[in-house]
Order: structure tokens, then sequence, then C-alpha cells
């Protein structure tokens, strides 16, 4: 797994208590762990019961604390008095999963094992994933409890719908790892560069439809857009995901706006970009829609071999209309476009850029195998519109994803004011 830039060498207390969801806190320290976090695991009593600290010292390569009794804290804390030394200098406290017992304490602010110590002495954001039966979790008293930490500023994760161990149906399963980390990923990201920034972000290939059956579309998998809205997320922004494809995870965080048609992505884009700091548009939107959408199935005749013809228009250019609702508004303040090409990639590139009033673009060669449509990485050159060219190597489209959020921050003139 790749590391990931939000949670790279970040402090991570993971707290896990005694519910059988801790078998799955175990896979989120391995991802935690991989993605370049350091990983601090504190289990309770109960947690032990399901799951032995042995595991989670195996997947994070750390020492698991499990009493607040012991001075010997290894693991190079700041200080030999466990609860403060994983406190101080925390950069994030998770537990997940938390029960009904451990949330009342944490709402409480009681303090009688070493978790509960350590959220006290801790300073740093606290998400918790509740995770327990849907009668417990519906609750007044746990529900007070979730009002009380939220208003404490501890973000909560919904838990999900489901069957539990019990076998009933209902609200309070932890949710799995994706969700879980999409949440740390938010908490992280808040306070980045993007913070308090609107981004509208377009993802997709477009649909243009034929007939109630039959569509024209492209190659296009949205993957580069998402990655693009990821790296705004991790840099704190409000995101939405104008996408034509719904095939790929939301990330966690992002409003997405489903579309099909390239005349229904414009009606969204100059709607949701009135107010937006900067819109990104990544989608790959098709030049050509079919002149007539017909009502029915369009049949073949048995007896001999006609075709139709297809009548095509051009559909809208969202760039274009956006470059008129700029100049008029002045929204959104940044724009940035892509250009996938097959031959004379940076000219025909910068004359994009020219033409459509961008701030940069992202010029991308779509006839090299491992870059563009439908992979995990990307070749890309960013080009500026004074024209000079930041040519990146071959990379996962995450990494182009943060290359292309950190210009926005400096077009913004927000990646200064940073924390
Ligand atoms: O002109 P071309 O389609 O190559 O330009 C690519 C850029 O323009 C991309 O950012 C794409 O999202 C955007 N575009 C648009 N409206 C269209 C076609 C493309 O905004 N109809």
């Amino acid at each position: 797994m790749e590391h990931i830039t939000v949670l790279d060498d970040r402090r991570i207390i993971l707290g896990v208590t005694g519910s059988i969801a801790a078998y799955k806190a175990v896979d989120l320290a391995s991802k935690l762990t991989q993605a370049g976090a350091r990983v601090d695991v504190i289990m309770t009593g109960a947690a032990q019961r399901f799951v032995t600290p042995l595991t989670f010292q195996a997947v994070t390569g750390r020492p698991v604390y499990t009493s607040m009794w012991g001075t010997d804290t290894g693991g190079g804390l700041p200080t030999h008095i466990a609860h403060v030394g994983l406190g101080e200098g925390a950069d994030l406290l998770v537990v997940a999963p938390v029960t009904a017992n451990s949330l009342a304490k944490l709402a409480h602010g009681l303090a009688d094992d070493l978790l509960s110590v350590t959220a006290l002495a801790a300073r740093c954001p606290v998400v918790v994933a509740p995770a327990m039966d849907g009668g417990m979790y519906e609750h007044p008293a746990t529900q007070a409890n979730l009002a009380a930490l939220r208003e404490r500023g501890v973000a909560v994760i919904e838990p999900a719908r489901g069957r539990f161990a019990s076998g009933l149906v209902g609200r309070g399963r932890l949710p799995e790892t994706p969700v879980l980390l999409g949440h740390i990923r938010r908490a992280l990201g808040r306070g980045g560069p993007l913070e308090n920034m609107k981004v509208v972000i377009t993802a997709g290939g477009t649909r243009e439809p034929i007939d109630p059956v039959r569509y024209i579309t492209n190659r296009s998998s949205g993957k580069q857009g998402y990655a693009l809205a990821q790296a705004a997320l991790d840099a704190g922004a409000c995101v939405t995901l104008i996408s034509a494809t719904q095939q790929l995870p939301v990330p966690v965080g992002a409003v997405l706006v489903p579309v099909e048609s390239a005349e229904a992505m414009l009606d969204a884009v100059l709607t949701y970009s009135r107010d937006a700091d900067a819109l990104i548009m990544a989608a790959a939107v098709a030049d050509f829609r079919p002149a007539e959408i017909a009502q029915h199935k369009i049949k073949k005749a048995d007896q001999d071999d006609e075709a139709p013809t297809l009548a095509l228009r051009r559909t809208p250019d969202i760039l274009m209309a956006i470059k008129t609702q700029r100049a008029a508004t002045g929204h959104p303040r940044a724009v940035i476009g892509f250009a996938a090409e097959s031959h004379d990639l940076l000219e025909n590139a910068q004359a994009k850029l020219r033409r459509k009033g961008l701030d940069l673009i992202v010029a991308n060669d779509i006839t090299a195998p491992d870059a563009g449509f439908n992979v995990d990485t990307n070749r890309v050159v960013l080009i500026d519109a004074g024209g000079a060219q930041h040519p990146l190597d071959l990379t996962s489209k995450a990494r182009v994803g943060e290359a292309v959020i950190a210009r926005v921050a400096a077009l913004l003139g927000t990646d200064e004011e940073a924390r």
C-alpha cells in the first residue's frame, strides 16, 4: 500500500474497546501503519478478551498499551508516565470500536483505565466509531453521550446498518476500514492549506443517451478526478464531486452530485461553481451527443441489414461557459482543466489553456499504457497561465492529485497560511 501523505509520520493513538468489532480494528491498525502513520494502540481489558495485544503489536511494530499502572512504556514516548506520554504530541486519538460503556466514560470524563485517562490527557482531535447492538446505540443514554461528545468537537463516525453478532439487524456495526480511514483523513486534514475553501471537481466520462438502452461514452474511469477529490479533502477543503461515474467509492466528506450527460454536468458545474473558490474539470466531457434521443429502443429490422445513421450534435463546452460566468462574478477564483491528448501534447494543452481562460492545465499523454485512462498511475505536465511547465514523472493518480491541489492552494494564496 502506498503511503498516504496526510497520514505519513503522523502519531495516532488507536483506542480499542471490548466489542466483537475489535477484530476489525486490527485491519485498521495495519492499514494506518502501511500508510505511514505511527500507531500506538491502547486496549481496554474487555478488548483483550476479543483480540490479543500481540496481534496489534505484530501489525503496528510498536508496543501495545494495556495498563495504567506500569511505567515501562518502551516505544520512545516523551515521558515514562504512559497516559501523558501517549497523549502528548499525538496528532489524533481514534477510538474504534468504542463500546457504549467506553463512550459513556469519554462523555463524562471518567478516568479508570489507560484509554480513558489518556483521552483526558490528550489535546489532539478525537474521532470515535461506536459499535454496539442497535438497541444500545439508539438508547437515549448513548445518544445523549454522543451529543455531548459532538458538542465538544469529537468527530463521530456513524455506525453502519446490518446484522449483529446477536443475529439482530439494526444500526450499530463498525464501518469497514476504508470508511474509517476516510474519516481519519478528514480529521487530520483539518487546518490544511485548503481549509474553508470550496472546491468543485468533475470526474468520469459523460454518457450521451441514444435511446433508453444505449449511450455514447468514452474510456475515462474517473479515477483521477476521485483522487483529486481525496487530495482536496486531505488539504481541508469542502469538496463537491460532480461525477459521471458511479463505479468508484466516494471519498468520505465529499458531497456527490451524480450526473450523466454533458448538458447535466454543465448545469451542475454552473450551479455549484457560483460561490466556489476553485473548479477542477477532470471529467472527460463528450464532445458530441446524438442529435435526437429516441423515446423507445431503436429496433433492428429482422429481414434486412440496414443500420440507422446517428446524427450528432456538439455538446456545450463547460469551461467556456465558466469563463463567461467567472468574468461576470469572479467565481470560481481558480479554474483548472485537463488536456488528454494523443499527439502534440504540450502545444495542444497550451492552446486549450489560453482559449478556455484557465489558470492551470494538466496535460496528459493518453497513448502510454501506464498513464491516462483506467489505470492507477499517470504521467502529466502541469502548465500554468504564464506558460511555465512542470513535468511530473510517472506516479500514482493520488500523487498527481496532491501536486495539482498544492498548485490550487498556491493559486488561491492559501499555501503560506496553512498551519
Ligand atoms: O477541448 P477538450 O475537451 O480537449 O478540453 C479538455 C478540458 O475541457 C477538460 O478539462 C474537460 O473537462 C473540459 N471540457 C469541458 N466541456 C466540454 C469538453 C471538455 O469543459 N464540452
